[in-house]
Order: C-alpha cells, then sequence, then structure tokens
C-alpha cells in the first residue's frame, strides 16, 4: 500500500470537492431533439461553474442502445449520437477546465451492451470459445438445460439469465445480466477483459478527464461455482447487505481490480480520481474500496439512505468519518442522484420506499411538496457543513422534487417494464431541467421536446426564476459553497455539541451548525451566516443555520 503522507494530503484536490453531477440526457439538448447533449451541456457549463463547485461528474454518454440510459455500453471509447462526437467531448473538457472545473467521466466495467461487438462475437462463436469467455455463458440446468444456471434475480426484477439460440438454431447456454437482459456481465477473471478496461481508462485519460466515477463497483467479480442465493428483501435493489455474504456483490476479489485501476490512473499523475458506486453495507465496509491502493472515494449511501432523525444522522455522520478517516479517505455526503427519490421528495415520504423502486401516482405515502423541500434544504445546508467531499445532482440545487406523475405510457426505466409496472422506478429523478421559466420545455430545449414530461409547477424553479433571488434555494447552494470554500470545512474537524431533543449540532471551522429536525423550535444564539428557511433567533423545525462562533 501507498503510504499517505500529510503533505501529500494537503495538495491533493479531491479530499475536499464539492462534486456536480450532470446526467446528460436531461441537462441542456443543443439540438432540440427532446435529448440532452454535450454541446448542451458545454453551453451551460459557466452556470455550474457559477455555483462555486469544484468538478464535474458526468453519466455515461458512450455509444449505446439506450437501453438503460447509456448504462449499456456498445462502444467505450465513443461518443453516442445521441449525445454528439468525441469531438464534442473534447471540447467540454477543455471548457471545463477553463472554467476551473475538473470533469469525472463514468465508466461501467460490470457489464457491456449486447450490442458492443464483444458479445456480438460471443453470441456468433460456440459453447467454450474464447469469444464467449469474456462474458458469463453456462449451461442451463434440468435434464435439457431449460432452466437457468441458478436462481439469481435481476436488479431490475426478473431471472438474471437468459438463454441463447446456438448457431444451428438449438437452444443454447445461458448468459448472466444482473441488470437488464441487454446488460451482459463480463468475466472479470479473464485476462483480456482486464486489459481492455485499462486501455480504456488511458483513452479518456488522454483525452484530459480528470477520474472516474465507477459503475456498480461492488460487482465485477463473482463467488466461484457461482452459488444460489436468495438476497435479503432490506437490502435495498442493489444488493449490497451486511447479513450475508453475496456471492455476486462485495466479493474480496473484486478489490484486486481496484488495485490495478489505480496503478493506471497514477500513470497519468496524483489528480486522477477513482470513485466508487458500492452499494454495500454497512459504511465500515464500504470504506474497504476507498483504502490508499484502491479507489479515492466512495459514495456514502448510508448518509443518503438515512432517516431524517437526529440520532441517525449523527450516528451515520460519526461511524463515516471514522470508517473512511480509518483507511485515510475523505467521508464522502451525498443525498440524491440518478438512481433514488430526489431528496426533495424522500425526505418527506411516510411509506417505506426501497432504493430504485421509486415512487409514482399510486405508491402509498406521497410527499407534501412544501414539507419536502423544506426538509431537503435543511439536509443540504447540513450536508455542505460536513468535512470530506460532497456530490450534489443537477438540479438539486433548485430543489427539484422527483416527479411523481409521469403517465404510464412515457416511463422508460427498465425497472418499470422487467417488473411490469411495480416499481415505477428512476425516471422521476431524470427529468430534464428547467433553465428559464416561460421558454419552451424551460429552457432545456429550443423545439420544446423532451424525453420525459415535465411537471407544470417547473416553471418558478427554473435557475432564472431563482437566480439573484435572495432566499432561492439556488442563491442558498451558491451561498453554501462560498462559505464553505472561504472557511475551509471540507478539511475541518468536526466537534459535536449537546443538543435539545430533536436538534443535532456541531462545531466546525469557526463555525456552528445547528439543525433542528424535531417538531419544536428552538433558541439559537450567534450571528447567522446561513439559513435554510428564515430564522430569528428561534429555530423552526426543519431548518438548518449555520452561525458564526
Ligand atoms: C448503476 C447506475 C444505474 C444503472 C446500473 C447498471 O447503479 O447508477 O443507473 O442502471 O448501475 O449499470
Ligand atoms: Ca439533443
Amino acid at each position: 500500500m501507498t503510504a499517505v503522507t500529510p503533505a501529500r494530503i494537503a495538495t491533493e484536490w479531491w479530499r475536499d470537492a464539492v462534486i456536480y453531477q450532470i446526467y446528460p440526457r436531461s441537462f441542456a439538448d443543443a439540438n432540440g431533439d427532446g435529448i440532452g447533449d454535450l454541446p448542451g451541456i458545454t453551453a451551460r457549463l459557466g452556470d455550474i461553474a457559477e455555483l462555486g463547485v469544484d468538478a464535474v461528474w458526468l453519466s455515461p454518454f458512450y455509444t449505446s442502445p439506450q437501453k438503460d440510459a447509456g448504462y449499456d455500453v456498445a462502444d467505450y471509447r465513443d461518443v453516442d449520437p445521441l449525445f454528439g462526437t468525441l469531438d464534442d467531448a473534447r471540447l467540454l473538457v477543455e471548457r471545463a477546465h477553463e472554467l476551473g472545473l475538473r470533469v469525472i467521466a463514468d465508466i461501467v466495467p460490470n457489464h457491456t451492451s449486447d450490442q458492443h461487438v464483444w458479445f456480438q462475437a460471443a453470441l456468433q462463436s460456440p459453447p467454450g470459445s474464447p469469444e464467449r469467455a469474456r462474458y458469463v455463458f453456462r449451461e442451463g440446468r434440468g435434464t435439457d438445460g431449460s432452466e437457468p444456471p441458478n436462481n439469481w434475480t435481476s436488479v431490475f426484477g426478473g431471472p438474471a439469465w437468459t438463454r441463447v439460440t446456438e448457431a444451428d438454431g438449438s437452444d443454447g447456454e445461458w448468459y448472466l445480466h444482473l441488470f437488464d437482459t441487454s446488460q451482459p456481465d463480463l468475466d472479470w477473471t479473464n485476462e483480456e477483459v482486464l486489459e481492455e478496461f485499462d486501455d480504456v481508462l488511458r483513452f479518456w485519460l488522454d483525452l484530459g478527464v480528470d477520474g472516474f466515477r465507477v459503475d456498480v463497483a461492488h460487482g465485477l467479480a463473482k463467488e466461484e461455482g457461482l452459488p444460489d442465493f436468495t438476497p435479503d428483501d432490506t437490502a435495498g435493489s442493489m444488493g449490497g447487505d451486511d447479513h450475508a455474504p453475496t456471492p455476486y456483490f462485495g466479493q474480496e476479489s473484486v478489490h484486486e481490480i481496484w488495485r490495478r485501476w489505480r496503478t493506471v490512473v497514477e500513470e497519468f499523475g496524483p489528480d486522477r480520481i477513482l470513485t466508487a458506486e458500492a452499494w454495500v453495507n454497512p459504511v465500515e465496509r464500504m470504506a474497504l474500496w476507498t483504502r490508499p491502493d484502491e479507489m479515492h472515494q466512495a459514495f456514502n449511501f448510508a448518509f443518503l439512505s438515512a432517516e431524517w432523525e437526529p440520532a441517525a444522522l449523527r450516528e451515520v455522520i460519526d461511524r463515516s468519518l471514522l470508517a473512511f478517516g480509518s483507511v485515510g479517505a475523505p467521508s464522502t455526503w451525498v443525498l440524491s442522484n440518478h438512481d433514488v427519490v430526489r431528496h426533495a421528495s424522500r425526505l418527506a415520504l411516510t411509506a417505506e420506499n426501497p432504493q430504485g423502486h421509486g415512487i409514482g401516482p399510486e405508491s402509498p405515502g406521497l410527499p407534501i411538496p412544501e414539507l419536502g423541500l423544506r426538509r431537503a434544504r435543511a439536509a443540504s445546508l447540513l450536508m455542505l457543513a460536513l468535512p470530506g467531499s460532497a456530490y450534489i445532482y443537477q438540479g438539486e440545487e433548485l430543489g427539484l422534487p422527483e416527479h411523481v406523475f409521469i403517465p404510464d405510457d412515457a416511463r422508460q426505466d427498465p425497472t418499470w417494464f422487467r417488473t411490469e409496472g411495480e416499481r415505477y422506478g428512476r425516471d422521476g429523478c431524470r427529468v430534464p431541467l428547467p433553465w428559464e421559466t416561460d421558454a419552451p420545455a424551460y429552457g432545456f430545449s429550443a423545439t420544446g421536446a423532451t424525453w420525459l414530461p415535465q411537471p407544470d409547477e417547473w416553471a418558478h424553479l427554473s435557475r432564472a426564476a431563482q437566480r439573484g433571488v435572495e432566499g432561492s434555494t439556488l442563491e442558498m447552494y451558491r451561498a453554501a459553497l462560498r462559505e464553505r470554500a472561504a472557511h475551509g470545512l471540507g478539511h475541518a474537524e468536526l466537534i459535536w455539541r449537546d443538543a435539545a431533543d430533536g436538534v443535532v449540532s456541531f462545531d466546525v471551522a469557526g463555525l456552528t451548525v445547528v439543525a433542528n429536525l424535531g417538531e419544536t423550535p428552538v433558541a439559537i444564539e450567534g450571528e447567522l451566516v446561513l439559513a435554510s428557511a428564515p430564522c430569528d433567533g428561534l429555530l423552526e423545525p426543519d431548518t438548518t443555520v449555520w452561525l458564526r462562533r
């Protein structure tokens, strides 16, 4: 393991970085086809720099049949025409760098698209061939092989195996897909697969990206023999769970892959980073992904999943700082992304909603929008004061809620189709952003086309409607990021303060943060620096303030 010296830590930009997630389909559409694209992003990057973030992470824009919104990659070294060209990607990176923003690309190594040349070749090759050995092909069970090789289910619902037809027309082998049928899993014990991805990493690092967000970083390695497994229902649909070892998530041997990747990114200097999307519990286990010779960061899903309740929040913050700190990594903090119900809705849900299931018109316990927004602002202001690195998902700085009322026939998430409408899936958090108040598609696209419908109420949530408006969510985020940087909160020490029932409070770098998660107002003293809701001496429920000590 490489030793982490204090001198090096002080200069590592990512340790206290605020990273803004761009979901390209829904950010800004330059050519009017209703789908966001790279030129659209480049044109609007100034607005993101103005927010005060350090970096942007872009969800996949590679060549893809878009069966899982681009997380099904057919060519890892090219841009899908839907999003633009490789030159557009170069221009985007250049523009971002001019604005002082680093760029994190998203890489999807657990599976390819079924349209990838490798998978097409595998389908045309016989069982036992090197082409098939890049994926996980197995014979079926039962006398005629008509039963899948094991009982694993796909994260999106239904079986994790699909049977192919061989060249001679006979029923053939089965291939593994932890996600959609169109996303065959690669076999990461195959050296050719390892070498291919080293090369893909170098391709994008050469192009100038500053690192990678690694998709399903708890997947890739599968337990030998692929034993049957029935997941614990409470584990959430991405599977990582703390009760039983899972034969396809969190396998020990996956860490060898990250050690190898770490050496590849380090060929390009110390500033390029890897961030793990590893849905494993508890946070102490997730911290294994961020040991000094593995990834730099991992998304803190324990924090994202925590209840809006003081004891739970305090515990997850404490445990995260300790767990990541014990391996020399910064903790990260995240409240929303393209896979979960936006926190402006989630924090006011009254019914349980497992990760990835989504909410729709028929869901129980739908959130009251005003309460959701109030809590989201309080949660965000608390998050942005925490030491470590924070992730912001596009639109949360506008206070966007989940779009609950998407008509059934407009839904696109494979989760919706594979569960025959039982789970709404993730479309509600992926709706195109509102930029202007009066323009078609609120400025997302000049023609007014949008790949998912936008709710009518979003006019007053547009960026233009909030820019320069005191008390708007956008201005709250900007002020928080400004103060965070000015006070160096990202690399300060957090010290808890005793607090009244329902209240969470800590000191950090000359500021005192107080969040009231309870039901009664509490008195506060001190000079107000920031507040998530109007506050004069009394801190109302669901409000966070930063005070100068
Ligand atoms: C990750 C992505 C999600 C995708 C899945 C399969 O969890 O965030 O959007 O569907 O991986 O690639
Ligand atoms: Ca477009």
